[in-house]
């Protein structure tokens, strides 16, 4: 293996169609219109020597050391600003040339300080990198001239250094800021040649509003900014290119190492989901791997209430085994299930289904998109067919109206929130739907054209309120509507949102959203050229989450804004590879493809390559699953990479149904919460230790390579495999690109698809097969995939959680940027640097009201229960509503959630809890009792000393 350089182009990509031919040092080349004379020479193998010039950003032309003569033309134009034309004659290397770029190359080098073989970068810098390209022998104006001033070494930010003293001022690092993030970090203090280099107000970096994405890191042509990693390993030697195990956006990096050793995450250009660019998890946020809370050897315990006792790999199999068989014969075939998790490859979720399906012989099988994304799933297979968005995230940059509802894109889906940013730089317009002011509301160089701060729970309310505009104001796209859907339906639902109980005047009383604005939001959305609604959980987690995945897709088929680039539905995925643990069959109703068990045919194809007869009934849901467990039916669970006990509603319910278990398997990689109730640990393997493939929020199928070794021993499917064939269902598959064949051969959406092809394209967009060889990118081109758009009657119906006298305010929940999830991962970095405990936004109003300062602990109770944890007194949240995030274990903002959920799908209602929030000494009996039985559950026995 060798360390991948990619080539860098030195500017980015004309999309032009028309081109133009030229000739560079004698030879032709003919590239696209508005191709820089750089790019054009680097296309054909010439690489002009350039500094402040990189194909991630658009030329600057500052450093002068890239210039050429062009025939016909005086002087010596800089290559990276002067785009090709036709018949153009180029020289790259000319005396006259060389002499220049020499002098150039001296000024920069006398200024610079000459530690070369003790600096970080040395052999990855590029200015010594062009010294040699000009072929700097002599430096006239010596080694020791004036330097830029130096503020001196900042090292505030936990992963990556920022050495002024060796800065050449060529601003890559700001306009990576500004133009690939979109932060605006950076900018230059002083002038001329007392410039320098500085994050915001002349701040140290972590103080700053950078928010470490690590753009300006991989910008920097020298070592003045650079990971701290390197600083401390050394330059890796070799890397594997991968997907990042965070967010369903879905990241490629280059995994650079040195030996065995991780050295650093490089966001990798080719990658179609994010294009270069990172976010500070994918990017820095992978020392869990190699944390020491790490468990690597399986464990048992009779009692949860006993010690951990460490086993070998046999024998914890064997008694998972010999328990699940026990319970089965005891209480009956389904009184025990599997848990999938989508943070997991597809292979590996995949072959968990067909553990429970053909070996536990029930279909008691779910995931964590029950908590999630359960109504994406089956709010757009009602309206469009498929479980699943419509658009590449490509797509963005043809938008011209950007509708975000319930989601904070900035913070949980970073990298393709700057992706937007840049569109709505360039002009494209904004809606927000959101409870909160998140910060896409106001940024630098964004606002929002219309921020509608709805009460929590009134989504569908606002939405057929826009939808009530549209079709009273005859603002639809009736030949579109007329073509592609089913015109009846569309007639009834144009009568119902039509009523005046959904005119925006009414609505307003509801939702508490300004009438002028709902009417003001549905005109720019109808009429503003192409609309493309993203949206996520604040759209899901409700009593009517399916209710208003309807509601949306109903608004872009009203406006014709379906089947084409810069539209479209589009559900931004909370978990790496929650969309492929759906489409794996996770669900207790669905196989693979999303087929009802209840399909004669389907059953039968899957029966004959299995071997084993399957159940035609739904299985259980996790909420069922639990409850059976109090009723004392449902006896036993494996769970693989999923910590239901902090991620669930309603934690005292999940840990006494837990508790009611006679056999808990948890296969992670840490201790989890869950894991205090279990009786089987099977380590798990980190997403650098296997093979496979996630599927990220676009459909998109990527490579999960191997990095390293498993430090359990395992990849999670082997432990599967391990398993199952303890049980008596025999798998013997030796690499997961069998398993991918066999997902092929059974599920329709993916017949084309294998390692094989991923490999060759890079990536596969499903559907792929013989109508889609190549994939599918944008989906509902000419036709809806059920046939006719369906427009569904979207009811708005009030969730039962209501604020009262006794809990008066409304708990809303969601995550932050530097933290992921459950927290396990990245609670066990230095992201918690930034985010150390969950807090509680509350409006200054509320705040005053209670006699809550700011920083003050606060008690939060609900009807489920209680916690404590500190208050923030900020107008992000409106005055009745309060949020926090549920990233640690110890604040478990789920103990106050409900049991309440989305009438379709059960997926929980975290997005609306009656709260009351009172001030308070500190830690609740709760938390101080949870924290004593973590304490005891999680012991783990000294290994026995063998007698020598
Ligand atoms: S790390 Fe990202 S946000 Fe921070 S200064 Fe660099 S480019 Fe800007
Ligand atoms: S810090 Fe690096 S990228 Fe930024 S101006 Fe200095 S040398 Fe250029
Ligand atoms: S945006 Fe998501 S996928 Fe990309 S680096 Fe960040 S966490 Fe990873
Ligand atoms: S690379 Fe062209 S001016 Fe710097």
């Amino acid at each position: 293996m060798t360390l991948v350089r990619e080539i860098d182009y030195g500017t980015p990509q004309s999309k032009a169609e028309k081109t133009v031919t030229l000739t560079i040092d004698g030879v032709e080349i003919t590239v696209p219109e508005g191709t820089s004379v750089m790019r054009a020479a680097m296309e054909m193998g010439t690489q002009i020597p350039k500094l402040c010039a990189t194909d991630m950003l658009e030329s600057f032309g500052s450093c002068r050391l890239c210039l050429i003569e062009i025939e016909g033309r005086n002087g010596t134009p800089a290559s990276c600003t002067t785009p090709v034309a036709d018949g153009m004659v180029v020289h790259t290397q000319t005396e006259r040339l060389k002499r220049l770029r020499k002098g150039v190359m001296e000024l920069y080098i006398s200024e610079h300080p000459l530690d070369c073989l003790t600096c970080s970068a040395n052999g990855d810098c590029e200015l010594q990198d062009m010294a040699g390209a000009v072929g700097l022998r002599e430096v006239r104006y010596g080694y020791d001239g004036a330097r830029h001033p130096d503020p001196g070494l900042d090292a505030s930010n936990p992963y990556f250094a920022f050495e002024p003293s060796k800065c050449i001022v060529c601003s890559r690092c700001i306009r990576a800021c500004e133009e690939v993030q979109g932060t605006f970090a950076l900018t230059i203090a002083g002038r001329g040649f007392g410039s320098v280099v500085s994050p915001s107000q002349e701040q140290p970096f972590f103080d700053s509003e950078c928010v470490s994405c690590g753009a300006c890191v991989q910008a920097c042509p020298t070592a003045t900014l650079n990971e701290k990693s390197v600083i401390e390993i050394g330059t890796p030697e070799h890397s594997v290119v991968t997907t990042c195990a965070y967010c369903g956006v879905g990241c490629s990096f280059k995994a650079e190492m040195r030996g065995p050793e991780l050295v650093r995450m490089v966001p990798w250009k080719d990658g179609k989901a994010n294009r270069g660019h990172s976010c500070i998890k994918g990017r820095f946020a992978f020392g869990y791997a190699t944390h020491k809370d790490r468990i690597l050897k399986p464990m048992i315990r009779a009692k949860i209430t006993d010690p951990w006792r460490e086993v070998s790999w046999d024998e914890a199999i064997g008694y998972a085994a010999s328990e699940f068989k026990r319970i089965q014969a005891k209480y009956g075939i389904g009184s025990i299930g599997g848990i999938t998790s989508s943070r997991c490859t597809n292979e590996e979720t995949f072959l968990v289904q067909k553990l429970v399906r053909a070996g536990f012989g029930n279909n008691n099988v779910d995931t964590c998109a029950r908590v999630c994304h359960s109504p994406t799933g089956y709010g757009l297979k009602t309206t469009f067919g498929t479980s699943a968005g419509t658009q590449d995230f490509d797509s963005v940059e043809q938008a011209d109206v950007i509708l975000i509802i319930g989601a904070n894109p900035t913070d949980g889906h970073p990298v393709f929130a700057s992706r937007m940013k840049k569109r709505l730089i360039e002009g494209a317009k904004l809606i927000v739907v959101d409870p909160r002011r998140i910060d896409l509301v106001r940024t630098p160089h964004i606002e929002a054209d219309y921020h509608l701060p709805l009460k929590p729970g009134t989504n569908v309310a606002v939405l057929t309120a826009l939808a009530h505009v549209i079709v009273t104001e005859g603002l639809i796209d009736e030949a579109f509507i007329r073509e592609r859907c089913d015109f009846d339906e569309f007639q009834d639902w144009a009568a119902f949102v039509a009523l005046p109980r959904h005119s925006p005047e009414e609505v307003e009383k509801v939702s508490g959203v300004p009438a002028e604005a709902i009417r003001g939001a549905a005109r720019l959305y109808a009429t503003g050229g192409n609309g493309a609604i993203y949206y996520g959980l604040g759209v899901t987690e409700h009593s009517q989450g399916s209710t208003t995945v309807m509601a949306i897709a109903n608004l872009a088929m009203a406006t014709g804004n379906i089947g084409r680039p810069g539209v479209g539905v589009n559900p931004l995925r909370g978990q790496n590879n929650v969309q492929g643990s759906c489409d794996m069959g996770s669900f207790p109703h669905e196989m693979p493809g999303y087929r009802h068990v209840s399909e004669d045919a389907t059953r039968a194809m899957f029966e004959a390559l299995w071997g084993r007869p399957l159940e035609a009934e739904p299985g259980l849901r996790i909420p069922n699953m639990i409850d059976a467990a109090l009723d004392g039916s449902f006896k036993g669970i494996y769970i693989q990479g999923e910590d239901i006990l902090q991620s669930d509603p309603n934690t005292q319910h999940m840990a006494a149904g837990l508790a009611a278990m006679e056999c808990v398997v948890v296969q992670d990689l840490f201790l989890v919460e869950t894991a205090n109730y279990a009786h089987v640990f099977l380590p798990g393997s980190t997403f650098l230790e296997k093979n496979g493939t996630f599927t990220n929020a676009e459909r998109r199928i990527q490579m999960v390579r191997k990095v390293m070794a498993p430090l359990n021993g395992y990849e999670d499917w082997e432990i599967t495999q391990k398993l199952s064939n303890a049980l008596g269902y025999d798998m013997h598959y030796t690499h997961p690109s069998e398993i991918m064949d066999e997902i092929a051969r059974l599920t329709p959406t993916f017949t084309g698809v294998s390692f094989a092809k991923i490999e060759e394209l890079g990536s596969v967009q499903w559907p792929c097969n013989e109508k889609a060889p190549d994939g599918t990118p944008i989906m509902h081109i000419g036709g809806f995939v059920r046939g006719k758009g369906k427009f569904v009657i979207t009811e708005y119906v009030a969730t039962d959680e209501k604020s009262g006298p006794r809990y008066p305010l409304l708990l809303t929940t969601g995550r932050i940027l530097t933290q992921y999830n459950v927290g396990a991962q990245t609670r066990r970095t230095a992201n918690v640097d930034w985010h150390k405990e969950d807090v509680l936004e509350i409006h200054p109003f509320d705040a005053e009201n209670r006699g809550i300062r700011d920083g003050d602990w606060v008690k939060l109770s609900s009807r489920a229960g209680e916690t404590a944890l500190k208050a923030e007194i900020t107008e992000r949240v409106a005055p009745g509503v309060v949020y926090t995030t549920f990233h640690h274990p110890n604040t478990q903002v789920n103990v106050v959630t409900t049991e309440f959920s989305d009438w379709a799908t059960n997926c929980p209602e975290y997005k609306v809890t009656a709260v009351q929030v009172m001030p308070s000494n500190g830690p609740s009996e709760w938390q101080e009792e949870y924290e004593e039985l973590t304490r005891q559950t999680r012991r783990i026995a000294a290994p026995l000393v063998a007698a020598e």
